[in-house]
């Protein structure tokens, strides 16, 4: 299989309403009737045109709709009285600029994946929506990377981070074929790339095959390829703004500068700034009020001190601008592919609201009058 067939279809649809809620279930389902309730949704999912996820396990559901807003709101009226569940509460609703598991009619996944690992934790509860909310994202993450994995037939990514490894930080550009194609032409896997790529080298680097200046010049060999290759070609529509601060004293950018132009590419402004010092912020901040702020701590993950810092910088400007939505990111937060969906769902979902009780024949009109308007 060519990389570039191994890309999810594109698709021109545009105006996708998004959806995801997170309820208590009044009971455990068993997996018979999980099954029931995974065939039963998707098949009048296909019919209407919706697709998804639904998570499910200690306790609770979490479900992610897209699809025509009329559906996706008529779909939550039904879904919101179903007496399986109790407690919905809406954690945003909105549109979105592609759909995130357009092949899943709705895929119903259990608390762990195949191999074991984690997907759904218990949800934070009560008041604490933003906690909720960044555990709910995670969750939804780790569902697009099955999904990813299912619809590509394996990790492709991997095996070509394990092929261009040794070269990038060995061999010099010369031993380095030029990039696939999919890499020039795709900002969502040249993220996937760059953080499977990362995590070889910070493990070469742990079991001592690389030193740290192996490690430095491939990053910077990684970013002249991908310089050369030029800036991405994906569609763009307007999703809004975001500040992107890497801390000073950084030992290294490549995953932020990659972030950069993948946010880029989904249609997000950005304003990127290297070596940010908290003494000569202020005006970025004025100028950009309102804004996300995201804080990169580092991809590698070699230099402790780089998580560090990008905390101490998130923690001065929780504490200088308080109400200001500041996200510090790096390798525990998740792939680097994923984060313009993250960023979307974190900043729409600052305010869950109670499904029970909604009207959502109303919101349908509402979202059908005023595409591209944000709901929180
Ligand atoms: C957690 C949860 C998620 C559900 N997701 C869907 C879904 O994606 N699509 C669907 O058609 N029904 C879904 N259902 C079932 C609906 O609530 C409802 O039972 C079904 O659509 C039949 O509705 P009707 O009896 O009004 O025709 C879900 C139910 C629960 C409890």
């Amino acid at each position: 299989m060519l990389l570039s067939e191994a890309l999810p279809a594109r698709t021109d649809e545009t105006n996708v309403f998004r959806l995801a809620y997170v309820s208590r279930a009044r009971r455990a389902l068993t997996r018979p009737e999980a099954e029931a309730l995974a065939v039963a949704s998707a098949g009048q999912n296909r019919e209407r045109g919706v697709s998804g996820v639904l998570l499910h396990g200690h306790g609770l559901f979490l479900q992610w709709l897209e699809g025509p807003a009329a559906e996706v709101c008529d779909l939550m009226a039904r879904i919101e009285r179903d007496p399986r569940h109790e407690e919905v509460a809406v954690l945003c609703a909105g549109w979105i600029g592609q759909r995130r598991f357009s092949d899943w009619s709705m895929r119903v996944i259990g608390p762990t994946g195949s191999d074991g690992a984690a997907i759904l934790v218990p949800l934070a509860g009560g008041d604490r929506g933003r906690t909720r909310a960044a555990q709910a994202a995670r969750a939804f993450d780790a569902a697009a990377r099955l999904y990813l994995a299912d619809g590509l037939g394996g990790p492709i990514w991997e095996d070509l981070a394990a092929d261009l490894v040794q070269p990038l930080a060995k061999g010099g550009e010369a031993a380095l074929a030029p990039l696939p194609e999919v890499l020039l032409t795709s900002p969502r896997a040249r993220a996937a790339f760059t953080d499977a790529l990362c995590r070889m080298l910070a493990q070469g680097w742990t079991e001592d095959r690389f030193t740290g200046l192996d490690v430095a010049l491939a990053s910077v060999r990684l970013n002249r390829l991908l310089l050369r290759a030029g800036r991405s070609c994906e569609p763009i529509q307007s999703r809004g703004a975001v500040v992107l601060l890497v801390p000073e004293n950084a030992t290294e950018i490549i995953g932020a500068m990659v972030k950069a132009d993948l946010l880029r590419a989904s249609g997000y402004s950005v304003k990127f700034l290297p070596a940010a010092q908290t003494r000569t912020l202020a005006p970025v901040l004025d100028a950009t009020e309102g804004c996300p702020v995201m804080v990169y701590g580092g991809r590698l993950g070699i230099d402790a001190g780089d998580a560090r810092r990008a905390r101490a910088l998130g923690a001065w400007l929780a504490g200088e601008r308080p109400g200001r939505t500041v996200l510090t990111c790096g390798r525990a937060t998740g792939a680097l592919s994923e984060w313009p969906d993250r960023l979307e769902f974190l900043t729409q979902a600052r305010a869950p609201f109670a499904g029970r009780g909604v009207d959502w024949s109303a919101v349908a009109a509402l979202a059908a009058a005023r595409p591209g308007a944000r709901m929180h």
